[in-house]
């Protein structure tokens, strides 16, 4: 069976860590699998559903395809696009938004977050937010949808809404019941300031995150900085699950070197933490800063991006100009 991958990053800011291991690093292993055609977006209209700048916004729509083309994604193997310059998502989210009920979306943990203490005044935009994102996953007839721990809910309510609209209309199979892909290990990379918060591009302090332009200077004292505690590192798993600091910082390294967090545990218990900032910091200069030249390099190519959004924005309407096509026909218009 072919895999159909999709998925999306919202354009604000620069890009760090938690979204490269918890999902672009991903989006690159499927697109190098045989039997998958991925499709991967960068979605500006996510973007939009919170106060933001408009020229950074058109800055940062090219530096995150710019990240992606930097993090190994290839726009001759993966669809990479941006979603405002497909219509059928708008169209998708309002037909499927008469679908989903008030109740499941009263549910949704990060509009809780997002809308902070003054419900009231966050914009509708935010609250329908998951709804776009159904839209996004559902127009592709997508299988699987690689994506961090933070998106498991908005995933499960994409779930709800297309076994809704399969059952609502009696269609057999329709809208595809995708899979969300949330590594068991790692989807969750947490700040570097405190072990039990998510990693983010909102958390104030840039010694919270190490992001995929972070020089290497910077990435040195970032590490050194990072949280921790005075015990050496754990000889299990198990004692280790208790230190949520030193569990941040093993689950990175064994992340970006492929190895289970075992493996790690095995190779530093008993050492103490500076000797395994040194080496998380090598490994992460290792990965990281041949990324980070690429996408400085890319993002003086203006042109270039521009032309491979144009393409993939051709590709991607197509695929879901038709679905829309149908579910047109399926709700009577
Ligand atoms: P966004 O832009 O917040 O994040 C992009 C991806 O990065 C993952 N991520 C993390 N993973 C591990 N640890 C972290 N600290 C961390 N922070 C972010 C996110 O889980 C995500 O996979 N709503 C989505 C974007 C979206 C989408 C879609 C995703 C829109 N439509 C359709 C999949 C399919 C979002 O805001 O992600």
């Amino acid at each position: 069976m072919i895999k159909k991958i999709f998925s999306g990053v919202q354009p604000t800011g620069n890009l760090h860590l938690g979204n490269y291991l918890g999902a672009i690093k991903n989006f690159v292993n499927f697109q190098n699998q045989e039997k998958a055609e991925c499709i991967y977006c960068v979605v500006d209209l996510h973007a939009i559903t919170v106060k933001h700048d408009p020229a950074k916004l058109k800055n940062s729509i090219r530096e995150t395809t710019a990240t992606f083309l930097a993090s190994g994604l290839d726009f001759k193997k993966s669809v990479i696009f941006k979603q405002s310059d497909v219509p059928s998502h708008s169209e998708g989210s309002w037909i499927l938004g008469c679908t989903a009920k008030m109740g499941w979306l009263n549910r949704m943990t990060q509009f809780k977050e997002k809308a902070g203490k003054d419900k009231e005044k966050a914009s509708i935009g935010l609250y329908i937010y998951p709804i776009l994102m159904a839209a996004d996953i559902l127009l592709y007839d997508t299988t699987h949808v690689p994506v961090g721990d933070d998106q498991k809910q908005h995933l499960e309510l994409t779930r709800d809404i297309a076994q809704k609209f399969n059952q609502e209309y009696n269609l057999n199979n329709f809208f595809k019941i995708p899979e969300p892909m949330i590594q068991d290990e790692f989807a969750r990379i947490m700040s570097l300031k405190d072990g039990k918060k998510k990693m983010s591009k909102s958390e104030i302090s840039d010694f919270s995150r190490i992001n995929l332009n972070d020089t290497k200077d910077i990435i040195v004292n970032k590490i050194k900085k990072a949280k921790t505690d005075p015990l050496p590192i754990p000889e299990s798993i198990e004692e280790l699950k208790k230190r949520p600091e030193a569990q941040n910082l093993l689950g990175i390294y064994s992340s970006l070197n492929n190895q289970g967090l075992k493996d790690t545990v095995n190779e530093f218990s008993g050492k103490n933490f500076s000797e395994f900032k040194k080496s998380l910091s090598d490994l992460l200069i290792d990965k990281i800063s041949p990324i980070s030249s690429e996408i400085n390099r890319l993002n003086k190519d203006i042109s270039f991006i521009d032309k491979v959004l144009t393409e993939g924005g051709f590709k991607a309407h197509e695929i879901s100009s038709k679905k829309v096509k149908k579910i047109k026909e399926i709700i009577g218009f």
